[in-house]
């Protein structure tokens, strides 16, 4: 095993914690990234030098965080190669965006024929309707899923499910036959959130182009471990949240091609996203601000462009090339050490392995786990469906950022043996 090409702990307070008197091994990096010092330092320096809420007033500290909040946007816009500043909506995380974007294809009364101002310039054609087809898949986070299940019961629409082959791959053998003229959305996820499974986008998005339908690639897994490229992705919707990647929570992205945007109604209204507004209409903003009613969490929006700037310190690839190397060194050691399944395998993952121990529930498990410092997720992930696909009630879930290392991994097979001894 060579070793770990990345040596980043230090920069990271936390990770010289003790539990239960041992090191930590944090490895539940997809439920949240832990926050490198230059982040935590960026948001104290920001409310003790700069805060004022933003886009509302002309003196000095307004100006100065509006600007930082449109510097946050340019910094989003470079880092995942969108072509506009215009193209990046900032949201509360990834669940608040594609609710959002729910909302605004199908189930905004502001659309279409709307009675105010100039609203009548959304197109009645962008709205998701009647008979129309949403195509999600069988690995997808609920978040993923339940706003398009209540999209398709409010509007008349029909859920399909591209079902998984028995690794959990999806199964894309007949992917031209389940895209139909009837397609409107193909809502995807890049990576698993359970598996660390990489999805083939780039084909889902050419075949969903093909028959003239969107595609939405849920990216909350994916940004933060390897270069995402929407441009070359040629996704319609790209979304991702700032606590999956070293920033603050209360911050996420929806990235949305401009002229797929422009067709859309705000699905939320209230200040900041007007130009004008009279006791019976209002003329909204251009994108993005259109989309971004209330006080966003500015704070955090700074917070997700420091992020950045470190990630782009080390370089995506770098670290998509350690964490690959220690993927593989964790699934060979969880295969080593015996006694359990592994869940899922595809010629690509990233991130998470998903496992359990043979006669031992996750959650027992999880508990003796944690006594020995290793942090792991167990229960469901928000991912019933996968659960289900595996025949299982729950799993063991490790998952890997940039600053874990060897030590982490060696340290998760010895808390699997442990547990294994103490409950098999
Ligand atoms: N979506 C997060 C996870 O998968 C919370 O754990």
């Amino acid at each position: 095993m060579m070793n770990a090409t990345l040596d980043l702990k230090s920069d990271f307070p936390i990770l010289a914690r003790e539990i239960h008197g041992r090191p930590l091994a944090y490895l539940d990096n997809a439920a949240t990234t832990q926050k490198p010092l230059c982040v935590i330092e960026r948001v104290s320096n920001f409310y003790r030098t700069r805060n004022s809420n933003i886009h509302r007033g002309v003196h000095s500290l307004s100006e100065e965080s509006s600007t930082l909040y449109e510097d946050a946007r340019e910094t989003v816009r470079a880092f995942i190669g969108a072509g506009d500043m215009r193209e990046i909506v900032f949201t509360a995380g990834t669940t608040d965006a594609i609710n959002l974007l729910a909302r605004a294809l199908g189930d905004c009364t502001t659309g279409g024929d709307a009675p105010f101002g100039d609203e009548t310039r959304y197109s009645s054609d962008a709205q998701i309707g009647e008979g129309d087809e949403i195509l999600v898949t069988g690995m997808e986070h609920h978040s993923n899923l339940l706003p398009w299940q209540d999209l398709c019961r409010r509007r008349g629409a029909v859920l399909r499910v591209l079902p998984l082959e028995r690794n959990g791959t999806l199964h894309m053998e007949d992917i031209s036959r389940r895209i139909t003229s009837r397609t409107r959305l193909v809502a995807v996820t890049h990576v698993s959130n359970v598996t660390g499974i990489v999805n083939p986008v780039e084909e889902l998005v050419r075949h969903a182009h093909d028959r003239g339908a969107l595609v939405l690639v849920d990216g909350a897994q994916a940004v933060a471990h390897m270069p995402v490229d929407v441009a070359s992705l040629d996704c319609d919707f790209y979304v991702f949240s700032g606590h999956k990647m070293f920033a603050e929570n209360g911050i996420g992205v929806l990235y949305g091609k401009a002229a797929r945007l422009e067709e859309l109604p705000p699905a939320r209204v209230g200040g900041g996203m007007v130009t004008s507004v009279t006791l019976e209409s209002r003329r909204e903003a251009d994108l993005p601000l259109r989309f971004e009613a209330g006080t966003p969490n500015y704070p955090a929006a700074v917070s997700l462009a420091e992020a950045i700037r470190y990630l782009q310190r080390i370089g995506m690839q770098r670290i998509r090339e350690h964490e690959n190397t220690l993927h593989e060194y964790m699934r060979e050691q969880l295969v080593k050490v015996g006694g359990l399944t592994v869940y899922g395998s595809a010629p690509e993952h990233s991130g998470s392995v998903a496992f359990n121990l043979d006669g031992i529930q996750p959650y027992d498990a999880g508990m003796i786990m944690d006594r020995m410092g290793v942090a792991v997720r167990t229960g469901t992930h928000c991912a019933e469906p996968l659960m289900r696909h595996f025949d299982i009630n729950g799993c063991i879930r490790a998952s890997l950022a940039l600053y874990n290392d060897t030590d982490d991994i060696d340290r998760l097979a010895e808390a699997v043996r442990k547990a294994q001894s103490m409950l098999g």
